[in-house]
């Protein structure tokens, strides 16, 4: 099954926000998805880089106006390739391709008789690049989607015969109900339609970066109007009036949009295909608006979140989670860090996270990390049945484009796994010498959370790799074939101790003004650790671990040789520690508040040095300090003698 999946291609008169980065999640998560199911996915997305706004802010800027667009796009490009979304295409309006698929079949509607020269006199928004009437705008003058003072603009233009695709359209709503997701969106839609289409300008006059006419209706004086251009991306990313390479990938299977939009995808965009005889796209699922803070995201206001920083902030994988997770898909939502941390520490850190913990840490002591699934069914039938109702029920709230929902559900396969461990608590079970039961059990939650982890990998897809190679296997369709579709239980495999891969939060890791704050590293770090053991404790009687498992913390000496305070943070120091390797350790410490970085130099202290490297304030650290912090303060934990850096110790 071919599988078109598309974002809206994104001006280039700003960078990307998190408004954005949440469309292109749930893009990349719905191609991710096909393609796990074995679907030829085509994965589109772009800037859309014509129009006046963008001549406007490249003037602002003092550039050319290409220059200016060449570097946006840049940016959107970088990004995207940064957080590794998996696009098929990256389009440019300005690529020569689409100008010319526009050209084609600007002079296809001609042709069909759809399109013919008038004049038009409106009220228009330049920045919404739209005319609206009259009747429209609010207090008779400002625009009515963004609230700018709209002018008004004469201008000889083509029309394109708009009101002529009332009736199919009409048509189209009634007999496609899916066409318009969620489906509370479509009355909007049609109501709008109902109340009567005019025609639509399709060219201006008053400015020239835009898609010129094509060559046969000699007349320089017009561009297109940038929402003709913009859409027709949909089709000249495919070859459409050139070579028609990719065509076979029409009509798009969803066009993902902000609600903002949609006007333009459901009314517009369908009217210009049916002139152009071509189907129309199977869905167009139009999504809420993000604020921060419960606030509107705005320059202005100096609270527009940047996908970058939350990203190194909270961790890529997390940021996907969490937007996708936290907000019903149509609804607006709100990015608040508190909420974002609640759902790190809750549904990850201790749903997800600690399940793995426990399944390495009970199959380390029962067996030797070694879990076989050979007496599942015998103990687990119920568990199992359970899992795969579940797994069967996901595939519908991605066809409904429910991503919310579809977390939700998955997330009911962790409830079954830590059920299990509670219920039939196989460290009992080795007391009373049923090996066999306790180790079915631990097998259990093993394959469970491998499908949910097969499951998952739309969503995140390095942790749940992480997740598969501890378990010995690859995601992958046809792992997600065996695993999720035909039911098939693991093979035999010795699991490898990975690294708790959710380390809770405490505090927000962003600043206000939406500069990062950093927490402190100390903090952060050290407590999944109290948290594995407080759950231990309460579910199998014990918190002891075995010697081994305190050697996998790798603990050293380390001597200060630097520590500078990082700038624009309050309690961040960047330290440079010899830890007896070739090249000396960047480490940065949320200890300023308790030291100053003259009282560091110098001085030894207790490294953690194998844990996974983190980013923090951009900077990477290498290494973590032990300390201890009671209600007096933090002091740090040194050696009672100096010793030679790099000295282990334990
Ligand atoms: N260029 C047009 C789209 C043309 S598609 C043929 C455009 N670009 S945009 O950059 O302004 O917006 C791109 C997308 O970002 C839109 O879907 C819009 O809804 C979305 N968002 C912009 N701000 C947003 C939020 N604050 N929250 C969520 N999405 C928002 O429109």
């Amino acid at each position: 099954m071919k599988n078109y999946i598309t974002t809206p291609i994104y001006y280039v008169n700003g960078e990307a926000h998190i408004g954005h980065a949440y469309t292109t999640f749930i893009a990349d998560t719905l191609a991710r998805y096909g393609r796990l199911k074995g679907e030829d996915v085509f994965f589109l997305t772009g800037t859309d880089e014509h129009g006046q706004k963008i001549e406007e802010s490249a003037k602002k800027n003092g550039k050319s106006t290409k220059e200016f667009a060449d570097e946006i796009s840049a940016t959107f490009r970088n990004l995207w390739d940064d957080f590794g979304i998996s696009y098929d295409k990256f389009i440019r309006t300005t690529d020569d391709y689409h100008m010319q698929g526009v050209q084609h079949a600007f002079a296809k509607m001609y042709e069909k008789g759809d399109i013919y020269k008038g004049d038009y006199e409106g009220h228009y928004c330049v920045s919404c690049e739209t005319f609206f009437p009259e009747t429209q705008l609010i207090d008779g003058e400002f625009c009515p989607d963004c609230g700018r003072a709209t002018s008004i603009v004469k201008e000889e233009s083509y029309f394109f015969n708009l009101s002529k695709y009332e009736k199919p359209l009409l048509e189209y709503y009634e007999s496609h109900p899916d066409f318009i997701l969620p489906r509370s969106k479509r009355n909007e839609v049609i109501n709008f339609v109902k109340n009567g289409l005019h025609d639509l300008s399709v060219t201006r006059t008053s400015f020239t970066w835009g898609v010129a006419l094509p060559e046969s209706f000699n007349d320089d004086k017009h561009v297109m109007y940038v929402w003709l251009d913009a859409l027709l991306n949909y089709i000249t990313a495919l070859g459409y009036g050139k070579d028609e390479k990719d065509m076979g990938y029409w009509p798009a299977q969803m066009h993902l949009v902000g609600k903002d939009i949609l006007r333009f995808h459901a009314i517009y965009w369908p009217a210009f295909l049916m002139s152009l005889d071509l189907p129309l796209p199977k869905h167009i699922g139009a999504h809420g608006w993000w604020t921060r803070d419960g606030e509107k995201m705005s320059k202005s206001k100096g609270n527009v979140v940047s996908p970058k920083e939350v990203s190194e902030a909270y961790g890529l994988e997390n940021f996907r989670y969490f937007m996708l997770r936290e907000v019903p898909f149509g609804q607006d939502g709100d990015f608040s860090q508190r909420a974002f941390i609640d759902r790190i520490n809750s549904d990850l850190s201790n749903d997800l996270g600690n399940l793995l913990n426990r399944i390495i840490g009970m199959s380390g002591k029962y067996s030797e990390f070694h879990i076989d699934s050979v007496d599942v069914l015998k103990y687990h039938t119920k568990e199992i049945n359970e899992a795969n109702i579940i797994l069967d029920s996901l595939d519908e709230y991605i066809t409904n484009l429910q991503p919310h929902r579809y977390l939700e559900e998955l997330w009911k396969l962790f409830s079954i796994g830590n059920k299990a461990i509670e219920e039939h608590a196989p460290w009992v079970k080795m007391k009373e010498d049923k090996k066999d039961e306790a180790l079915a059990t631990v097998a259990l939650v093993a394959n469970v959370l491998a499908k949910a982890a097969v499951a998952l990998h739309p969503v995140m897809p390095n942790t749940t790799s992480t997740v598969a190679d501890a378990f010995g296997f690859v995601i992958d369709s046809e792992s997600y074939k065996a695993i999720v579709l035909e039911k098939a239980l693991l093979k035999p495999f010795v699991i490898k101790q990975v690294p708790p891969l959710f380390p809770r939060v405490e505090e927000p890791l962003m600043q206000d003004n939406n500069a990062k704050e950093e927490a402190s590293a100390v903090e952060v770090k050290a407590e999944p650790k109290k948290m594995e053991a407080k759950k231990e404790t309460t579910v199998e009687g014990d918190n002891l671990i075995e010697i081994g498992q305190f050697f996998e913390t790798a603990l050293k000496i380390g001597t200060v040789l630097d520590a500078t305070e990082v700038p624009k943070s309050k309690k961040l120091i960047q330290l440079r520690v010899d830890v007896g390797e070739e090249v000396p350790r960047q480490i940065l410490a949320g200890i300023r508040e308790f030291y100053s970085p003259e009282e560091l130099i110098n001085t030894q202290v207790c490294v953690v040095a194998n844990l996974k490297p983190a980013k923090l304030m951009g900077l990477l650290s290498e290494g973590m300090l032990l300390a201890a912090k009671d209600e007096d303060g933090l002091c740090l934990i040194r050696p009672e003698k100096p010793r030679k850096a790099g000295t282990p110790i334990g």
